[in-house]
């Protein structure tokens, strides 16, 4: 059992270079299974999911092989099976990436439902509507959704709502379809991008990611690529959003600012100085905080992945912020676990309504989701004295070396294992 020590009220300055997109890459790993050739993944983030992805894939029989631990080689020339089980899969959500890509190259597929972060009902409806459309037959016996198809055939699918994972299923199912298959009310987020900036690499012909309708031209074959993920949008906000509580100075590297945007306004509005380079952005938080209040939204909006450590930002600053999350239905468990640390915070359904204090104060918590325990983490960093945080194994799915990243920037952070 690990648990993260922070000493706060440490001000954070320096240099951070942001890994890959943990939400691109636990995509692209299963969007490598079509290709029946060998693909090289660059800019891989060293996290749990990947681990157990590329494990999910041997284990249907590709090989794969990390050349160091950024960069993944697929070679799935030779599977021999549709069936992801249960236990390869059952920690990560993004284990339905496994279900549109099978069905894409073998028109059958089976895998266990989906697990992952626990905020609130998390359905697939979309997904399954999406590959029914294009001529799949789904069922779902015994925890394992089964898909299977003759043939699977262009259409126009209209998703009820904006999902990011069934865009992506959809993309991936539809690689081969005959035809055109057209995407109307698309997800827009950077990795849905990066998804089809892959994928047509291999050979697909994608139109349109990155507006709310995205075709999908059926090939009939693809071939192997070398290619590198895009950056982290929400590893990269959660450092400006650590700089901004510490009243700190950081350069945030390796990242696109543009997918930063609407982060970077609220900070602005926050009276953060943020300043933009080509592939890099300075946060100095000089002056005193002041709340703001924020929507989570889809892409190009506020996201809601940065929702949990927006909060903790608001907890330290001065003034009332409130925070509405629109996104999804329960995403506010972990403010119990930031009252611990003195946040004064009301949740009614979905809205929290922040009440800034100077005083927040080291304690024992827990992180009860990945981007809880983010924001636990941040928050710790601005509380007074000893802040421990259990259940570890959360954030060590979406951070890469989250503590050697912190103390280079001059926190006192460091994992204690019992
Ligand atoms: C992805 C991200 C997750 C992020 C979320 C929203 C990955 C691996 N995870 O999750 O970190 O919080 O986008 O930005 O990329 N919905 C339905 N039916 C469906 C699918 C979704 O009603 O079939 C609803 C959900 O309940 C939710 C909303 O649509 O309210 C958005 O979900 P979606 O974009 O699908 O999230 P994920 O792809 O699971």
């Amino acid at each position: 059992m690990s648990q993260i020590v922070i000493h706060g009220q440490k001000k954070l300055v320096g240099d951070v270079s942001i890994s890959g997109a943990k939400n691109a890459a636990v995509a692209i790993i299963p969007a490598a299974i079509i290709a029946n050739d060998i693909c090289v993944i660059e800019n891989l983030p060293l996290i749990e999911d990947v681990t157990i992805l590329a494990e999910a894939i041997k284990k249907i029989g590709a090989k794969c092989e990390f050349k160091d631990q950024h960069t993944l080689i697929i070679d799935s020339r030779n599977i021999h099976s549709c069936y992801a089980d249960y236990d390869s899969i059952k920690k990560i959500r993004a284990s339905y990436y496994l279900l549109g890509a099978m069905l894409g190259r073998f028109k059958k597929a089976e895998v266990a439902m989906p697990g992952g972060c626990n905020f609130g009902i998390r359905p697939i409806d979309q997904h399954i509507k999406g590959l029914e459309a294009l001529g799949a037959k789904i069922s779902i016996e015994h925890g394992i959704i089964k898909a299977s198809a003759a043939k699977l055939i262009g259409t126009n699918i209209f998703l009820d709502v904006v999902s990011v994972g069934a865009t992506i299923n959809i993309m991936l199912a539809a690689v081969f379809a005959q035809g055109v298959t057209v995407i109307e009310n698309a997800a827009k987020e950077p990795h849905v991008v990066d998804i089809a900036n892959f994928l047509n690499m291999l050979g697909a012909k994608i139109k349109g990611a990155g507006t709310d309708v995205i075709r999908i031209f059926g090939v009939e074959k693809l071939h192997g690529a070398q290619y590198s993920i895009i950056p982290d949008q929400i590893e990269a906000g959660t450092y400006m959003i650590a700089a901004a509580i510490t009243n700190g100075n950081v350069a945030v590297h390796n990242i696109i600012p543009k997918h930063m945007d609407s982060l970077s306004a609220k900070l602005r509005e926050m009276n953060c100085k943020v300043e933009e380079g080509d592939d890099f952005i300075k946060v100095n938080a000089s002056k005193k905080l002041k709340s703001v209040n924020v929507k989570t939204m889809t892409y190009p909006g506020f996201p809601t992945d940065l929702q949990p450590q927006m909060t903790a930002l608001l907890s330290a600053s001065s003034g009332v912020g409130i925070i509405t999350e629109t996104v999804w239905e329960n995403r506010f468990q972990y403010i119990s676990e930031l009252k611990r640390l003195g946040a004064n915070i009301n949740v009614d359904n979905r809205i929290a309504i922040i009440n800034g204090t100077q005083n927040l104060t080291g304690s024992q918590v827990c992180a009860t989701d990945l981007r809880a325990g983010a924001a636990l983490v941040i928050a710790g960093l601005a509380a007074k004295g000893k802040t421990q945080i259990s259940n570890v194994k959360y954030i060590d799915r979406g951070y890469e070396q989250i503590e050697k990243k912190l103390n280079l920037l001059g926190a006192d952070i460091k994992r204690v294992t019992e």
